[in-house]
């Protein structure tokens, strides 16, 4: 089966890791996010995938210059302005001539789920689209979804205010699509899958939702991108990567942080709850905690980070405290 993977928002939350660099190409425990979805489509039989963004399809292209992704051989639709989801998936589909019924993911979005199953569910209950749900305990940040017994969308609502919500499960950002689903999107403007299709779908009672709940992560804030590797680090996801190499000083203390290949942590220092990008160089004493930093970063002496998301090639000065500050990327 082939998969669109839509990767064209500008991880603006991000700031400023993707400055310069889309949110699925920042490593997860030192793997790019996209290979950690692209492999997990790989286990589920699929066999090609299509990068639907506007934005640095350099970045890939670069980073995987043998056409393939963990092995699985993609193509990439470059849309000229973004198109929002559902124009995307209109643009991908029709640039890949895709006929026959394909996979849509969110490229932002870590799980496990049983895509396998999601497939299966999909022809059973002959669905024109099946949409994964998720359980969450606010989904007023999601899509959320409510359906029959049976299955079938009853209703689809897009960011529902506040305590508006009528039901806890929310859209997980994978879908089965069947062709005539391109088909219902309208060309020439931006249009939200979200907002328009999967409503009108619901409508039309040809949408159905699966329940699955399964190791499952929206990656878009600084919070949840620390989260997403430390959930690797303590054996939250199925999988484990081999971990990057990086010299960390015996009278160090470095707990639950990911230290990107090539990075130094001198004497004395302290690392927590972080992830460090590589090259990076903590000097003797430096504290960093809850922080996310970005390839060749250098902390001087004595220095405290907290809650500090730092773009790459900064310097940090000795002596200084820096508590959730955001520096840009150079
Ligand atoms: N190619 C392309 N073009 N991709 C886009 C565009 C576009 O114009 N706009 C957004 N995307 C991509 C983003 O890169 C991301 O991978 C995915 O579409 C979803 O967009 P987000 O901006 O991350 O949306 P969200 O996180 O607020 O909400 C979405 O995901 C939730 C689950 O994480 C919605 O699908 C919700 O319904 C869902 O619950
Ligand atoms: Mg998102």
């Amino acid at each position: 089966m082939f998969a669109v993977v839509l990767v064209g928002g500008f991880g603006t939350r991000l700031r400023p890791l993707t400055a310069h660099t889309p949110k699925q190409m920042l490593p997860i425990c030192g793997v790019p996010m996209i290979e950690w979805v692209v492999s997990h489509l790989r286990d589920h039989g699929v066999r090609e995938v299509g990068l639907a963004l506007g934005y640095r399809p350099d970045a890939f292209l670069n980073a995987y210059p043998e056409g393939q992704i963990a092995d699985v051989p993609y193509r990439i639709a470059v849309e000229a302005e973004a198109l929002g989801t559902a124009g995307a998936i209109r643009f991908a589909a029709q640039e890949m001539q895709l006929e026959d019924t394909f996979l849509v993911l969110n490229g932002d979005v870590l799980t496990d789920l049983d895509v396998s199953a999601l497939v299966e569910f999909h022809v059973q209950h002959e669905a024109e689209a099946t949409i994964a749900l998720q359980t969450v305990s606010d989904p007023s940040r999601f899509g959320v979804v409510t359906t029959t017994d049976s299955g079938q969308v009853e209703e689809f609502i897009e960011k529902p205010l506040l305590g508006k919500s009528p039901s806890n499960n929310i859209n997980a950002g994978t879908y089965v699509m069947n062709r005539s689903v391109v088909d219902r999107i309208p060309e020439g403007r931006p249009v939200s899958v979200e907002r328009e299709t999967f409503p009108e779908m619901a409508e039309a009672q040809t949408l159905y939702a699966m329940e699955s709940n399964t190791y499952w992560l929206d990656t878009g804030t600084p919070e949840q991108f620390l989260e997403a590797n430390l959930d690797v680090l303590q054996g939250r996801r199925k999988n484990k990567p081999a971990m990057p190499v990086a010299s960390i000083h015996t009278t160090s203390k470095v707990e639950d942080s990911v230290i990107g290949t090539a990075s130094h942590i001198d004497a004395e220092a302290t690392v927590k709850q972080s992830v460090l990008f590589n090259d990076c160089h903590i000097c003797r004493g430096a504290t960093i905690i809850d922080s996310v930093l970005a390839d060749e970063v250098y902390v001087g002496e004595g220095t405290r980070l907290e809650g500090c998301v730092i773009g790459s090639n900064q310097r940090i000065e000795a002596g200084v405290t820096l508590i959730g500050q955001t520096e840009p990327e150079s």
